[in-house]
């Protein structure tokens, strides 16, 4: 299978997942919500990389798919509390109005809340693994989420707004509210599949610098991007004042740092033999990528 056929026929796995979860109905709107963001049509990084991270090691990542979906599920809730007006305060996300222009802000609170806590309902579903590996696998992605991970991150970036810091704090920042997730999704599928201490250990460095590659390059977006190519405004940082690597680095600046960054993300990926080709085509494609 080249690339992009499996590119295609994973992501199609993924949105077919999200869509039957979406199904189950509850009491109240907020399912409407929940759906409303979460089957909009991300990129589903997150879950291709349980599933090509998986491939790497057992050759079945398409196994993992209920623990790869509750990562998107994270993922979605992260972005629509992001949005908010008391956050970034924006106005589009994959390509349709944010949540909270649909529904209010504490509707849209809610479906952050919904889709959080639906995401340990549908992980705790995964069939097919070793029970002590999937405790563990939640376990991390739990802490990669909360205040140690990702909402630790998200706090640090508000804190951060209006004033200039470091590039060694903005790297804090970045591997915290971005870059903790990635990790946490790359070592969902080494886990899963019982991948060695040393093979754990490669891919970890892997997946944080593929966050802080993917990161970087979300800031020249939202400087060089626009609303048709990115389904979300571009100048989002410039108008909440953020340091950014564009603003340490300039624009050529961080696309260099960007190229460096995803050459030595794959360097990790060099013992792993033609397994690791899905894993490294999706991360060339994640550096090419203007959404
Ligand atoms: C956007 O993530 C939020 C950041 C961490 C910069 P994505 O660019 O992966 O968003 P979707 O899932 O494709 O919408
Ligand atoms: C958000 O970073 C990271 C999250 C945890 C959601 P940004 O605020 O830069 O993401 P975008 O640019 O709005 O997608
Ligand atoms: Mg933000
Ligand atoms: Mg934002
Ligand atoms: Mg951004």
């Amino acid at each position: 299978m080249n690339f992009p056929e499996y590119y295609e026929s994973r992501k199609k796995l993924i949105e077919s997942f999200l869509i039957k979860q979406m199904q189950k109905k509850g009491i109240s709107r907020v399912d409407e919500a929940m759906s409303y963001s979460l089957l909009a049509g991300g990129k589903r990084l997150r879950p291709l990389l349980v599933l090509a991270t998986g491939d790497v090691v057992c050759g079945r990542g398409y196994d993992f798919l209920a623990v790869a979906c509750g990562l998107e599920m994270i993922h979605t809730y992260s972005l629509i509390h992001d949005d908010l007006p008391v956050m970034d305060n924006d106005d589009y996300r994959r390509g349709r109005l944010t949540n909270h222009k649909v529904y209010g802000d504490a509707l849209a609170l809610l479906a952050g809340d919904g889709l959080l806590t639906l995401a340990f309902e549908v992980m705790l579903e995964q069939k097919n693994v070793a029970p002590a590996a999937l405790i563990e696998t939640v376990k991390e992605v739990a802490m990669c989420s909360g205040s140690y991970g990702m909402v630790g991150g998200q706090a640090l970036d508000i804190e951060a707004e209006g004033k200039n810091i470091t590039e060694k704090d903005l790297r804090t920042v970045y591997s915290a509210k971005t870059g903790a997730l990635f990790i946490a999704a790359v070592r969902a599928g080494a886990r899963l599949s019982g991948a060695k201490d040393e093979e754990l250990l490669a891919l970890t460095r892997f997946a944080e610098l593929f966050g802080l590659g993917f990161q970087i390059s979300d800031d020249i977006m939202d400087v060089e991007g626009n609303l048709d190519e990115m389904g979300k405004n571009a100048g989002s940082d410039a108008k909440l004042q953020k340091t950014t690597f564009v603003t340490l680095c300039t624009l050529e600046g961080a696309k260099e740092l960007v190229d460096k960054t995803f050459s030595e993300a794959l360097m990790c990926l060099e013992s792993f033999g033609s397994d690791a080709e899905p894993l490294r085509e999706l991360t060339l494609m994640v550096k090419n990528r203007k959404f």
